[in-house]
């Protein structure tokens, strides 16, 4: 069995549900369930036994600590963190204590409990730490791709606590011995994703007829992957991918967002058109810049697909098209997240900017 952190979110949950689609190794799922934990997105394994719901904390080390000693997990896969950059940049608390501290009480845990295996047991267990590529910092437009030796110079307090957590688990292979792998990731997009992240926000934006808000220019440019092409990665990494080893992980797609939001705007018009006849694109409306905004993110993944033979089967077009009908063919699932706390963090995040 594998233990799964974080396993009611946006990647954590399309992890598990693509891992008990494949096999019928049992996940236990430990979850906070914060605004961004969702059992709905879980709500097809409600009576599988093959996963099993925990709803607590990474950094509640006794409850850690029992769940390891009683399930005996050959894995950990920890997604659990604080995600969104603007969260973090109105209120850092949280992200610094899940996402540093909540970090280290889990990997004393694992160590803990690792350090109690023997034999092939012991050899054959791995922590993979699910980390972003945005810990090393902005890239200017001609500047080649990171790499994984790329220099750390996180410029958020959410990338400024990924890096931390990525020196914690890189400090427990070289002092411990732990058998961890780091995967730092691209931007992800598919079902699931909770709608304050740019591309499910502009798509529920556009059909409820509200503004699309383009921060600054709107030429920030990310490198987008299907989320399930994410968990293909890591579960590459996962079966043989080397102890103490960091792999990038990306789709070679690299955009500006006015470009992202273009295309779910044509795509839209073509599966839903406006009731006016007009496109979408009507509503697109540039914003107040996020404050620190990086300019340029883009991921060189030739270490995976060259080690592990991995690559993403989506390309953009394909990826935004299944995503875009997955957001049309579940109105539910989006109307249930947009919960009282939803609405709420959408009024603070966009009350003061009016047009730019
Ligand atoms: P998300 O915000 O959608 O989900 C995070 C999950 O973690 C939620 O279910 C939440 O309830 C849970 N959680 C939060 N604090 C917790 C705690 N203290 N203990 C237990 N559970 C807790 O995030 P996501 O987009 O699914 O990202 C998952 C991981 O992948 C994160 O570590 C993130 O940094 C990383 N990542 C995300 C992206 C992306 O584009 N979304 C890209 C690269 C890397
Ligand atoms: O690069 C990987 C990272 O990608 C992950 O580590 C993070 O967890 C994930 O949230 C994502 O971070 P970003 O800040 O890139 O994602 P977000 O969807 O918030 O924004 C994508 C881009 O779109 C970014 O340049 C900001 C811009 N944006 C975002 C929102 C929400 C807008 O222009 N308008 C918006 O309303």
């Amino acid at each position: 069995m594998i233990l799964v952190t974080g396993g009611a979110g946006f990647i954590g949950a399309n992890f598990v549900l693509d891992w008990l689609a494949r096999n019928d190794e049992p996940v236990i799922n430990l979850d906070k369930l914060t605004y961004a934990g969702n059992m709905e997105t879980l709500a097809s394994l409600k009576e599988d036994p093959r996963h099993i719901f925990v709803k607590g904390d990474i950094g509640d080390s006794a409850l850690v600590a029992d769940l390891l000693a009683r399930h005996q997990p050959r894995a950990v896969i920890n997604f659990a963190a604080e995600s969104h950059v603007d969260r973090s940049i109105s209120s850092p608390e949280d992200f610094i204590q899940t996402n540093i501290v909540g970090t280290f009480r889990l990997l004393e845990a694992v160590r803990g409990y690792w350090g109690g295996l023997s034999g092939g047991t012991r050899d054959g267990f791995r922590f993979v730490h699910v980390s972003t590529d945005e810990v090393y910092g902005s890239l200017a437009s001609a500047d080649p791709a990171f790499t994984e030796s790329h220099r750390y110079e996180p410029n958020s307090p959410y990338s400024a606590s990924k890096a931390a957590s990525d020196h914690l688990v890189r400090a427990y292979r070289h002092t411990y011995g732990l058998p961890v792998l780091t995967t730092n990731c691209s931007n992800n997009y598919g079902p699931y994703h909770f709608p304050e992240k740019l591309i499910p926000l502009m798509i529920i934006n556009a059909l409820a007829g509200k503004p699309l808000p383009v921060y600054g220019d709107g030429m920030q440019v990310r490198d987008w992957l299907y989320v399930k092409d994410h968990c293909s990665a890591i579960r590459s990494v996962l079966e043989a991918g080397g102890p103490g080893e960091v792999y990038n992980v990306g789709g070679w797609n690299e955009k500006p967002n006015i470009e992202i939001v273009q295309t779910i705007c044509a795509l839209l018009d073509e599966f839903r058109p406006r009731a006016d006849g007009k496109s979408y694109r009507e509503q697109i409306s540039y914003v107040k810049d996020r404050p620190g905004h990086d300019r340029r993110y883009a991921i060189d993944a030739s270490k995976i697909q060259r080690e592990l033979g991995w690559k993403p089967v989506e390309t953009f077009e394909t990826g935004i098209r299944k995503t875009v009908q997955w957001y049309l063919a579940n109105p539910e699932w989006v109307s249930h997240v947009q919960s009282g706390a939803y609405r709420e963090w959408v009024q603070t995040q966009y009350a003061d900017t009016a047009a730019a």
